[in-house]
């Protein structure tokens, strides 16, 4: 693990090897155990498989050839919607429509990616933020 980490390096080339979704979704499961804000897990993320959505999504990426080049692109969103609906259902108020929340689900993201990050290059995959 630490080996991995101390020479790990950026991957922009990729094969044409399929990325199996029980890998990837174990991937985010070990992922989704990081550290969050309050346990409230304020990010989602979008996976794009899809040749003509991730063309689509490529000139937010300063149409990199990464984005249509990898097998998988994954989105990362800061989200508090999901956890704002949850107390909406339980007839409480979030306060959630502020720069709080905005700093706290970005870290939240953030440290959701990392750690998927890491754990796909110990799994062998090359990853490209
Ligand atoms: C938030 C973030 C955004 C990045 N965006 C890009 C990018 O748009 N294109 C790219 O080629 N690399 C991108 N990178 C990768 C960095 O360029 C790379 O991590 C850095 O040059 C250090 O190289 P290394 O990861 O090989 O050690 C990004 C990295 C981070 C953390």
């Amino acid at each position: 693990m630490l080996e991995n980490m101390k020479n790990r390096r950026t991957i922009r080339k990729y094969t044409t090897q399929d990325i199996p979704d029980a890998l990837l979704n174990e991937l985010l499961e070990v992922a989704a155990r990081a550290s969050n804000t309050g346990n409230m897990q304020l990010y989602s993320v979008v996976i794009t498989r899809d040749k003509a959505n991730k063309e689509k999504l490529a000139p937010a990426h300063f149409n990199q050839q990464m984005i249509t080049t990898a097998p998988v692109v994954l989105t990362f969103c800061a989200d508090a919607n999901r956890f704002v609906k949850w107390a909406e259902q339980r007839k409480a108020v979030a306060g959630f429509d502020n720069f709080q929340t905005f700093i706290a689900s970005t870290i939240d993201a953030m440290l959701f990616a990392q750690s998927f990050c890491t754990a796909a290059e110990e799994k062998g995959l090359g990853i490209c933020y």
